[in-house]
């Protein structure tokens, strides 16, 4: 399955992503790494991987709509059959998503539909919450509500700061986000509106 990777930022589920290609247990091919920051550590590590990259800042664009337009052009020169969005904090419009014909994936540091958006783990340590966890869902138009395919709860400890919540929230996204794509990989993952079913 030829599939692209968006990230904004450390892109240490991209490592999770490359290296579980590496290791065989993940049967897809990271083709390009796309990030709408330039120089970030996600992008060097597409690099040292040997996965070709592209930077679609939002400078170089008169708006959002033409940034989209060229990340779509993209996708489709590299002949993408999956996206993957690993800490791509760029919400992409109803537009993009529309005209986007494959699975787009994303993951979320907590249990959605709890903190969706930004500083998932800051929200939860905030309302007090005794679990947490991690969530891959697909892609849909509004905000991280698109159709569950795994979570995995993570609890709360006394004394957790949003630092300290997202470092182990964080380990066991390493481990979730391959898994599902590896699923969705094996056609796996059948989705009937908002239900997903894992087969066997
Ligand atoms: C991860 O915790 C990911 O779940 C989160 O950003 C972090 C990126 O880390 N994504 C979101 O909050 C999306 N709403 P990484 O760059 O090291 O993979």
């Amino acid at each position: 399955m030829r599939t692209a990777v968006l990230a904004s930022g450390r892109g240490s589920n991209l490592q999770a992503l490359i290296d579980a290609c590496g290791n065989g247990s993940l049967p897809i091919k990271i083709v390009c790494v796309g990030s709408d920051q330039p120089e970030t550590v996600a992008l060097k590590r597409a690099d040292t991987a040997g996965i070709p990259t592209r930077v679609f800042h939002m400078s170089d664009y008169p708006d959002r709509q033409a940034q989209e337009e060229d990340i779509l052009s993209w996708v489709r020169e590299n002949r993408v059959e999956l996206l993957l969005l690993a800490g791509y904090l760029k919400v992409l419009s109803p537009q993009f998503i529309r005209q986007v014909a494959f699975p787009i994936l994303n993951i979320h540091p907590s249990l959605l539909p709890a903190f969706p958006g930004l500083h998932a783990q800051r929200q939860a340590v905030e309302y007090g919450v005794k679990v947490s966890g991690c969530t891959v869902h697909f892609v849909d138009e509004g905000l991280d509500s698109g159709p569950i395919i795994l979570q995995q709860a993570v609890p709360v400890l006394a004394g957790d700061t949003e630092d300290t919540l997202a470092e182990r929230i964080l380990e066991m996204e390493h481990r979730l986000y391959p898994e599902a794509v590896r699923l969705v990989a094996l056609g796996k993952v059948e989705r009937i509106g908002r239900q997903v079913r894992i087969l066997q």
